[in-house]
């Protein structure tokens, strides 16, 4: 199987060649779903495009059809429904090999019987690129994941991250001009992740081709996408660039999935007080109440007065009282008391946890705070920085009135 997936993907290679220069790789998705033998429903109408030279991440759930979602643009399973286009051109029965693609996996594709040097010139010498040029560009890429020391080896004698490397650099060295790739750093530890997640931002910018990415991991999702595609149970949530996913998510599923950690939620009932929007906090502390004024308050006020929201807060909104006071907005948010019930200290900052409305809630502090478990600390809201969330479709009440689209 290993060395049958390896063919294609090298295949694939010696027809990208032909009219590499100057071409496009523009890929739409139009209403694509994939059903699988079971009848369950792996994609669900997913409209995507995607521009020549973006690099677009796909994240979200274990299960939610990111690998299938791939897969099916690398014709590598065929699509049930709908169409995909290649620069502009019907696709859905194009071969694998014609599609001008290269594919590294979760698991990867080596030959077994080649060592290192010979799995990464492999691409190069069916090309019948010159020996001379091949040693130059396989100790090039060798370098960069630091597999220079692995040259002479064969993939068994590899650990699992030694043979992801490989399997990226058998990709990286025939320069496609599409990429996909699977979690393809899955199995690097964090040092190593970083500096490939470094490395493959260079990568994008020095070949300008386009990738798509899929990631459990925030970090490469926030910082090496132009463009991120977040999915659920087989639909497409939102597509946005990372600051607009992180700042104006669509709904509910997105708010709390991109941010670690994660943003707060509360339920809260929405009133009126003297023409200021005023939200109470949880049904049995209607002590906790928060008030929130301008577009947001309006836009409450005007849909939801009398009615249950959920807030949403992330942890590096919420402050302590001196420093809520030092910023002015202490006096619109009555301090949540609350028991730290956990304190990471993480070198730059601090987040600690409480429990409130049956949730554990982070807030990021700077580490001077010395506030330790078991202790109360009170707390305060940015309210400008509020989120609202609509309690039956979960969709972001100030989606869009909130973003301001340069
Ligand atoms: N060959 C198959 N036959 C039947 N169902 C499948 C097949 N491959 C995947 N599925 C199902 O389709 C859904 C989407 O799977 P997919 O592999 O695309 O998820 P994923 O988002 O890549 O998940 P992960 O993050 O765990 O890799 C899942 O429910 C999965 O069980
Ligand atoms: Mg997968």
């Amino acid at each position: 199987m290993i060395v049958h997936l390896s063919a294609f993907l090298y295949t694939s290679v010696q027809i990208a060649e032909k009219g590499r220069r100057n071409t496009m790789s523009e890929i739409t998705l139009k209403n694509v779903s994939k059903i699988y033998e079971n009848q369950q429903y792996a994609v669900r109408n997913v409209n995507l495009e995607i521009q020549d030279k973006e690099f677009v991440i796909l994240v979200g759930p274990s299960g939610c059809g990111k690998s299938t979602t791939l897969r099916m643009i690398a014709g590598l399973e065929d699509i049930s429904d709908g169409e995909l286009y290649i620069d502009g051109e019907f696709s859905n029965y194009c071969e694998p090999k014609d599609r001008e693609m290269s594919m590294v996996f979760q698991n990867y594709a080596l030959y077994p019987n080649m060592t290192v040097y010979g799995n990464l010139a492999y691409a190069l010498k069916i090309r019948k690129v010159p020996k001379d040029e091949i040693k130059k560009r396989v100790h090039e890429v060798a370098k960069i994941l630091e597999i220079e020391h692995l040259l002479d080896r064969k993939p068994s004698a590899l650990s699992g991250g030694q043979k992801q490397r490989v399997a990226m650099g058998s990709a990286i060295i025939r320069k496609p001009k599409v990429f996909l790739m699977d979690e393809p750093l899955s199995n690097l530890d964090a040092k190593l992740r970083t500096q490939m997640r470094i490395e493959l931002a260079k990568l994008h910018r020095e070949m300008e081709t386009t990738i798509i990415y899929v990631t459990h991991d925030q970090t490469e999702a926030m910082t090496l996408g132009t463009k991120i595609v977040v999915m659920k149970d087989g639909f497409v949530q939102q597509v946005a660039p990372p600051a607009e996913i992180y700042n104006n998510p669509a709904n509910l599923f997105v708010a709390g999935f991109i941010g670690a950690p994660s943003m707060n939620f509360f339920e809260a009932w929405v009133a009126v007080e003297e023409g200021r929007t005023l939200l109470y906090l949880g049904g049995n502390e209607l002590g906790k109440k928060v008030y929130l004024d301008g577009k947001k308050g309006e836009i409450l006020q005007r849909q939801k007065n009398g009615e249950k929201v959920i807030l949403g807060i992330r942890p590096e909104d919420i402050y302590e009282y001196e420093e809520a006071k030092r910023r002015g907005f202490e006096k619109n948010s009555v301090g949540l008391e609350e028991k730290v019930i956990a304190r990471e200290l993480l070198g730059a900052e601090v987040v600690l946890y409480f429990q409130a409305q049956g949730r554990n809630q982070a807030v990021r502090l700077n580490p001077e705070n010395e506030t330790k478990r078991g202790e109360n600390i009170n707390l305060y809201f940015d309210t400008e920085k509020l989120y609202a969330f609509d309690m039956d479709t979960q969709e972001n009440l100030f989606y869009k009135e909130d973003f301001t689209h340069e």
